[in-house]
């Protein structure tokens, strides 16, 4: 099956927004050091401009691996850390940053594992937001764009791996041929 990818988000709008949301954390967290935490591969691209928007001293980074197993498209929250964080999280300020938070599975999982290991707070940032799709109650503190049920790409999500160089955020149509 063939597909094509039709414009949705714009550079300019996600900028825009990723600004706005890099002020409202600034102000939340008062000066306080903040560890940004990112799961591979999806969220690199906006972890990479809101660590660069946000306006505070001590901000700090690391990523997870997981790899979730689940049937065909549909995550099933049964997760499997393949590489941990590198640093110790207990007593710190952890906010996830995601690229879109979807059912929810894997997340909430996650957020089970952190929480376990004696965080100060943890909370979550995600670039997209598809509400509709949700399986699992996720507190979602920071959201750029609540979007209805249709895959995308770009920005940092892929289909079958690719795209995730577009600069944009496009919407996958299906072709019959
Ligand atoms: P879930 O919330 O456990 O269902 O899984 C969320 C993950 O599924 C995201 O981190 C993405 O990697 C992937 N995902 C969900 N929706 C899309 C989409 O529209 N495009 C690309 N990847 C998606
Ligand atoms: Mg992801």
């Amino acid at each position: 099956m063939g597909y094509t990818i039709t414009p949705y988000i714009t550079e300019q709008e996600i900028r825009t927004r990723t600004k706005e949301l890099a002020e409202q954390i600034k102000k939340d967290y008062e000066g306080k050091p903040i560890l940004l935490v990112s799961i591979l591969k999806g969220a690199v691209v906006f972890l990479t401009d809101l660590m660069r928007a946000l306006e505070t001293e001590d901000v700090t980074i690391d990523f997870m691996v997981v790899s979730s197993y689940g049937h065909g498209t549909e995550s099933s929250g049964h997760v499997k850390i393949t590489k941990d964080l590198s640093v110790d999280i207990a007593g710190k300020d952890v906010l996830i940053v995601e690229d879109i938070l979807d059912s929810g599975n894997t997340l909430s999982t996650i957020i089970e594992i952190l929480r376990s290991r004696g965080v100060n707070s943890l909370r979550i940032c995600s670039l997209l937001d598809k509400p509709s799709r949700r399986t699992t109650v996720v507190p979602l503190e920071y959201t750029g764009f609540v979007i209805p049920d249709k895959f995308v790409v770009g920005y940092g999500l892929d289909y079958s791996e690719k795209h995730r160089n577009l600069p944009y955020i496009g919407v996958v149509e299906f072709t019959e041929n």
